[in-house]
């Protein structure tokens, strides 16, 4: 299963840091789209809304990943840019999912 808290909870470690909980202003701005663009749209379209704003979340945290990556490359952590592509390859591989879920919710074969 996903291991994401671990795997930052390692980074932060290895960096000599401390996690800080906190959501960005990106989720709380896609939380308020995704609400108001569900309450603008049709009632049988509103689920695939959802899945449109559940992609859009799992692109910005897997660009993120890509820049936290190549910073740690540039900067030789390279135990905490494999532990950081570990949770990159999570992300795609939920939006691999959030895809057929889609797909399922639109009533397309595939
Ligand atoms: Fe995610």
């Amino acid at each position: 299963m996903f291991k994401h808290i671990e795997n930052l909870k390692q980074c932060f470690s290895l960096l000599d840091d401390h996690a800080r909980l906190a959501s960005t202003p990106a989720t709380k701005a896609l939380a308020r789209h995704v609400t108001s663009s569900a309450g603008r749209t049709e009632q049988s379209l509103v689920d695939s809304v959802v899945m449109a704003g559940a992609l859009v979340m799992e692109h910005c945290e897997t660009a993120a990943y890509e820049t936290f990556i190549i910073c740690a490359q540039a900067t030789g952590a390279l135990d905490v840019a494999h532990l950081l592509q570990e949770n990159q390859e999570q992300e795609k591989s939920m939006i691999e999912k959030i895809k057929v879920a889609a797909t399922l919710v639109a009533g397309a074969d595939g």
